[in-house]
C-alpha cells in the first residue's frame, strides 16, 4: 500500500517537500496544496513556487476551482510543466470557499458537479491522468451514494476519500465504516485518508481494507515527520532529526519570507502540530506565540530541544 502526504496548505508547501523527504524518506506521492485558477489566467508568485520547485519528487498539483474553463487552462499550463497528473479539490471545508461552490461546497450540487467532471475530461490535456480528493458530503454522509455513483462514471485515476462531510471541518472522527461500502461500490483505485495519527492506526486501517491502494497522512505526520518511514518499519524520528527539520524549515521561511516575524508566524503554525512529538509542551508554545523576535523564537526553541522529552506516541496535539 503506497503512502502519501496530505496536501495542508501553509505547510507541506515547496520548501518543506524536499526538507521532509531528504530527512525522513519521503512519500510516495506529495500532493501540493491547492491552486485557484481564475480568470486573471495567471498563477500568483506562491502558486508558481509550488509548480515549479519540484525536481526529483513525486508531486502531483492540486487545483480548486468550480470552472472548467480555469481548470482546463490550469491543467494545460501544468502538461506544459511536465505534469501528468492533477488532483482535484472537492473537499476544502472552509467558509469562504464553499461559500462560492468550490471544494466541498460544490458536493451539495451534483448535477453541477456531473456536468463539470464531464466538462474537464472532455478537455484534458493527452495523457494527463485525473485525480480527485473528496469528502463524503456537504451536511450529511447520506450524501455520499448519489457523490460516488458520479466520480463512477469517469476514469479517475484515484478517489482519495476523506470520510467527513463539510460541516464537521476536522472535528470528530472520520467514519472509516464507509469505506466498506465505498470499496464494495466503486471500481476506482481508492486512497483513505483521515485521522491516522500512529503506526499502529496505519496498520489498522490496511488491514481492514486491503483493496486500499494508499493511505493519505496530514495531520499526523505534521505531528510526526517520521511517520511515513515507521509505518515502513524505519525507526522513529531522533532529536537531532527533529532540530535539522526545524534548522533548515526555519532558514528556508526565512530566506523566502525576507525577515524572522513572517518565518515566525510560519513556524507557529508548523509547531501547532509538531509540538506533538514532545512531552509538555505549554510553555514552550506560549513562549512561541510571544516570541517577535528571531533571537526569541530560537531561545525558546533551543529551550525545548534541550529539556523536553520526545514523546514515545507523537500524536497531534487535542483539537487539531
Ligand atoms: C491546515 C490545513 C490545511 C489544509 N489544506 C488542504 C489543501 O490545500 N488541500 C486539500 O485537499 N486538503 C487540505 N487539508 C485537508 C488535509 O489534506 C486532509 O484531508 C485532512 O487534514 C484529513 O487528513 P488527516 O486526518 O491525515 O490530517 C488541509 C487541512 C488542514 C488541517
Amino acid at each position: 500500500m503506497k503512502l502519501y502526504a496530505a496536501p495542508l496548505e501553509g505547510m507541506t508547501n515547496d520548501l518543506w517537500r524536499p526538507i521532509h523527504a531528504a530527512l525522513f524518506g519521503g512519500a510516495d506521492r506529495y500532493f501540493t496544496p491547492f491552486v485557484s485558477p481564475n480568470a486573471t489566467y495567471k498563477f500568483q508568485t506562491k502558486e508558481l513556487n509550488e509548480l515549479t520547485h519540484n525536481e526529483g519528487l513525486p508531486v502531483i498539483p492540486q487545483i480548486l476551482t468550480n470552472s472548467a474553463d480555469h481548470f482546463l487552462w490550469a491543467a494545460r499550463e501544468m502538461a506544459d510543466m511536465g505534469y501528468r497528473e492533477i488532483n482535484f479539490n472537492l473537499g476544502c471545508p472552509s467558509g469562504t470557499v464553499t461559500a462560492k461552490r468550490k471544494g466541498a461546497g460544490m458536493l451539495s450540487y451534483p448535477d453541477d458537479l456531473e456536468r463539470l467532471l464531464t466538462d474537464i475530461f472532455d478537455g484534458l490535456p493527452a495523457g494527463m491522468r485525473l485525480s480527485v480528493k473528496t469528502r463524503v458530503g456537504k451536511e450529511s454522509t447520506q450524501e455520499w451514494g448519489r457523490l460516488l455513483a458520479i466520480y463512477n462514471q469517469f476514469p479517475l485515476s484515484e478517489l482519495i476519500v476523506h470520510p467527513r462531510v463539510q460541516k464537521e471541518f476536522y472535528r470528530g472522527h472520520a467514519h472509516r465504516e464507509l469505506m466498506a461500502d465505498t470499496l464494495a461500490a466503486t471500481w476506482l483505485p481508492l486512497c483513505y485518508n483521515g485521522d491516522i495519527f500512529t503506526p499502529a492506526a496505519a496498520v489498522a486501517v490496511a488491514r481492514e481494507y486491503p483493496t486500499l491502494i494508499a493511505l493519505m497522512m496530514g495531520r499526523g505526520l505534521m505531528a510526526d515527520p517520521a511517520l511515513l518511514r515507521r509505518i515502513r518499519g524505519g525507526d522513529a524520528a531522533t532529536r537531532e532529526e527533529l532540530r535539522q527539520y526545524h534548522d533548515a524549515l526555519w532558514e528556508a521561511y526565512r530566506a523566502r519570507l525576507g525577515g524572522d516575524l513572517n518565518a515566525i508566524y510560519r513556524m507557529r503554525e508548523l509547531w501547532n502540530y509538531l509540538s506533538g512529538s514532545f512531552e509538555d509542551t505549554d510553555k514552550f508554545l506560549k513562549s512561541v506565540r510571544k516570541a517577535k523576535t528571531g533571537s526569541e523564537y530560537l531561545a525558546a526553541v533551543e529551550r525545548l530541544f534541550a529539556e523536553n522529552e520526545l514523546s514515545d506516541n507523537p500524536h497531534p496535539p487535542e483539537g487539531k
